[in-house]
């Protein structure tokens, strides 16, 4: 798989070393779009190769799309990646580009939507229960068919990092197990 990351990637941390001691599937590549973005140095540690890609190569997505070919890639893992997908990237992987987002999807979701602003939106509003959403990327924002959500509860006295705390909570614990079965249930179909 290839992990599409820009921030501090503990969610790329988490699904590095999970399966690190699964000996079929392998995290092959880091794709970045950030210049000192955290996730260069976990890859680094992991001797895990880094590609960087800009606007522009980015929305000529042919480079990027034969660089993942050569690497016999065929999961694209979006672990705090905020670019938007062209339409020739999301064909070139279609069914097969996983993303992770903060909240209750189809809730706090679309552009803007990352990181502390979903969450001061759900504090806003008063909800009473956040979660997390892995769901299939197309070429929209945070759309695409849900393939798994865990929630919690937003307490009364919540505040912006105690929800942040245990949303990634969360997220470390579910999103690289969910990556595997996806993995496997695509083996077998
Ligand atoms: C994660 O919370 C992820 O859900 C979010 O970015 C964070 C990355 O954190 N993604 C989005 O908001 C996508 N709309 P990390 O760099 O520590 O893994």
């Amino acid at each position: 798989m290839a992990i599409f990351a820009s921030g501090s990637g503990s969610n790329a941390k988490k699904i590095i070393d999970y399966f690190t001691s699964v000996p079929d599937i392998d995290v092959d590549v880091v794709v970045c779009n950030k210049k000192g973005a955290g996730v260069i140095g976990i890859a680094g540690e992991n001797n895990i190769p880094v590609v960087m890609i800009d606007r522009t190569s980015f929305q000529d997505t042919s480079n990027l799309v034969a660089e993942l070919e050569k690497r016999n890639i065929n999961l694209i893992v979006m672990a705090g990646f905020l670019w938007q997908l062209p339409e020739s990237f999301v064909n070139a992987f279609k069914g097969n580009i996983l993303n992770i987002h903060p909240a209750l999807l189809p809730k706090y979701g679309g552009k803007g939507m990352y990181g502390k602003f979903v969450h001061e939106a759900v504090l806003e509003n008063k909800e009473k229960e956040s979660g997390i959403t892995i769901h299939l990327a197309d070429e929209f924002y945070d759309r695409g068919e849900i393939i798994f959500q865990a929630s919690c509860e937003v307490d009364p006295n919540e505040n912006m990092e105690s929800l942040a705390k245990k949303i990634q909570l969360l997220e470390h614990q579910h999103y690289p197990k969910i990556i595997e079965g996806f993995i496997r249930k695509q083996n077998h179909s």
